[in-house]
């Protein structure tokens, strides 16, 4: 895997925080011998500025406005993209999703994701309340829209990154 080395795919990763977007696309570039995109690390080269600087000197939506930027310029690259979980919210990023492939959705419980990333300050959007909570509720509004782009659903469940990347090298094998 994969099959044709000169033409290996381009997976989109999607999910919520913390669902290892990065750390499991990392693995499956190296394993494709493609770059691994960070949509987080390209804003953040850009900006030049962390995503809680961003947030907090910017705004949300400025942040936005720049990670669907990030996604127009880098979809449709060889590499593996690790989008931010939040990608999914815009229409206008939907549709790239949607017209790209595969795009693999990492599926993981709120309850997974609040044992990972609890009290974890680089991320805005739990940095203060009840992360589980927060996780419940992004869970409810996002799940729809990464099932609405995603070709291949990964429930990771308490899976390990290794056999998540063996079931993604499966996926990729069939299509
Ligand atoms: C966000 C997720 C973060 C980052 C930003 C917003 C979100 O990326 O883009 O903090 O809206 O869920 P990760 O999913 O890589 O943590």
């Amino acid at each position: 895997m994969p099959k044709n080395n000169d033409n290996p795919p381009s997976p989109v990763l999607v999910g919520l925080m913390g669902s290892g977007k990065s750390s499991i696309g990392r693995r499956l570039a190296k394993y494709l011998h493609i770059p691994l995109i960070d949509l987080d690390d390209y804003i953040v080269n850009k900006a030049k500025k962390s995503i809680p600087e961003i947030f907090t000197d910017l705004g949300e939506k400025a942040f936005r406005d720049m990670e669907s930027a990030a996604l127009r310029e880098v979809i449709g690259q060889q590499a593996v993209i690790a989008t931010g979980g939040g990608a999914v919210m815009r229409e206008e990023n939907r549709a790239l999703l949607k017209s790209h492939s595969p795009v693999i959705w990492l599926q993981a419980s709120p309850e997974f994701l609040a044992k990972r990333i609890d009290g974890d300050t680089n991320r805005p959007l739990i940095a203060a309340g009840e992360t589980l909570q927060k996780l419940q509720h992004l869970a409810e509004v996002r799940y729809p829209l990464y099932e609405e782009c995603a070709d291949y659903v990964l429930p990771r469940g308490d899976m390990k990154k290794r056999e998540a990347l063996k079931s993604i090298l499966q996926f990729l094998e069939k299509t």
